[in-house]
């Protein structure tokens, strides 16, 4: 088992840019604490063994990820959104939010993400710093904010959640504003050379450009990312420094927590209209802007770049990166301990639900899912593809446009037109040229 373990936490390294930012001496003990805390999960799930991930470095491994479509749809049929359990059709949207959705719901908690705790505990906003600065041409005011999180429950863990709101100086009233769930480099780190592309129009001026703001959520500073931070964090504190149960919440339902909160943080900022917040997140950032846009019905849109496994691809798939990755040590933090069951003893064609249905519970809000090309394989964009399409009779039924066609469309040809949309752009794993596309969706929204 150990054995199992160790291959697919190495795995994750090579893909992971999370651990950079720590020393050798803290990757190791990082490390081995995750370990004890994946065996103790697994010993409590009663699980002896689990299949390994996709190799996704070395396509002659006999693991290798799969790439070749006609083997990508081992179990093909896809849990229907719109059957309730006793298999009644879902014939209204009455009976929709009354009972399937709620089903949906307790199944994504139970098997997938986790549940969160019955109460969680208050955070205290507090405006550390406003500065006057510029962005590109723009005058903006940025603040600083740090979130107290109230910690009687457990005074050992301190979680204090770092977010910045930056709004246009010369705006007369309040403004929408688009949420990143923000990847933290290391010290000292650079982008691996873009000194000879062109360079882009930061996503940032694209949204003042618009009038509107942008704010940028620290997801570590909510909860660590790796298994051996379960016991810290968000959801330590709340388990106060225990292993979690096979239910309880993973990293994913943590960081849509802390954006959660920060929506309440803007509920109360005059400068924002808390009504027209979306939020947005890249790769493992990605999967968490699906879940926050799931679970809280009060954002308005979402941009889901390249989440991939464990975000909008079907788990029922079997091409790039696989339940069995995720359900590993290096990334099962992301999700609640229940699934990895379905990387053995059971497959992921025994998850009583799929991807589809995370996306039909952000219905009837907007919605786009999107990816790159070339050096993004491993997210299986057709994957996500089909969850969208999946999502569509859910969209349908609360009076919403789907994306209107189950062709997988050619790259950078978005399906824009609904409520519910996709496109790949031709580039790589980065949200980066997806960013101009997004904004205009929103601005059909954003008026
Ligand atoms: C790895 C991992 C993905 C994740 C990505 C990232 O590639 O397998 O699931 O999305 O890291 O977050 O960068």
């Amino acid at each position: 088992m150990k054995k199992i373990a160790v291959f697919l936490f190495t795995t994750i390294l090579l893909f992971s840019n999370s651990y950079g930012q720590f020393s050798k001496q803290a990757r190791d003990s990082i490390y081995k604490i995750t370990v004890i805390d994946y065996q103790n999960m697994l010993n409590q799930l009663g699980i002896t063994s689990v299949r390994p991930g996709a190799n996704g470095n070395d396509p002659k491994a006999p693991n290798a990820a799969n790439y070749d479509e006609s083997k990508a749809n081992p179990f093909p049929d896809l849990p229907d959104p719109l059957v309730l359990k006793n298999g009644k059709k879902v014939t209204s949207a009455k009976i929709w939010w009354k009972q399937r959705y709620q089903e949906i719901v307790e199944d994504f908690d139970r098997e997938i993400y986790g549940r969160l705790p019955r109460n969680t505990p208050k955070v205290n906003w507090e405006v550390v710093e406003v500065k006057n600065d510029t962005v590109g041409k723009f005058q903006v005011i940025t603040k600083k904010l740090v979130g107290h999180v109230e910690n009687s429950l457990c005074p050992t863990i301190k979680v204090d959640i770092q977010l910045s709101l930056t709004t246009p100086a010369n705006a007369t009233g309040s403004v929408p504003i688009i949420m990143e769930f923000g990847f933290i480099f290391p010290p000292g780190f650079r982008m691996p050379n873009s000194a000879n592309k062109p360079k882009e129009t930061s996503w940032q001026e694209q949204v003042l450009a618009k009038g509107w703001g942008f704010a940028i959520l620290s997801p570590y500073s909510v909860q660590a990312d790796n298994g051996a931070g379960l016991t810290q964090g968000i959801i330590g504190l709340t388990n106060k420094g225990q292993f979690r149960k096979p239910d309880d919440w993973g990293a994913l339902r943590a960081w849509a927590w802390g954006a959660s909160r920060a929506l309440d943080y803007f509920e109360t900022d005059k400068a924002v209209d808390a009504k027209k917040v979306g939020i947005e997140g890249h790769s493992r950032f990605g999967k968490a802007t699906l879940v926050t846009m799931a679970y809280n019905s009060r954002f308005a849109i979402a941009f889901v770049s390249s989440s991939g496994e464990g975000g909008a691809k079907l788990h029922r798939r079997n091409a790039g990166e696989i339940v069995e990755n995720v359900a590993g040590s290096g990334e099962y933090h992301w999700m609640a301990g229940n699934f990895i069951k379905y990387a053995g003893p059971l497959t992921p064609g025994d998850l009583p639900i799929d991807s589809h249905e995370l996306i039909a519970l952000c219905a009837p809000r907007p919605v786009f899912i999107s990816s790159g090309e070339v050096g993004d394989a491993w997210v299986d964009a057709r994957g996500m593809f089909m969850a969208t399409v999946g999502a569509g009779p859910v969209y349908k039924l609360l009076g919403k446009k789907d994306m209107g066609t189950d062709i997988f469309p050619q790259v950078e040809t978005g399906l824009m037109d609904g409520d519910l949309t996709f496109r790949q752009h031709s580039g790589g794993h980065t949200p980066g040229p997806n960013w101009p596309t997004f904004v205009e969706f929103a601005s059909r929204y954003f008026k």
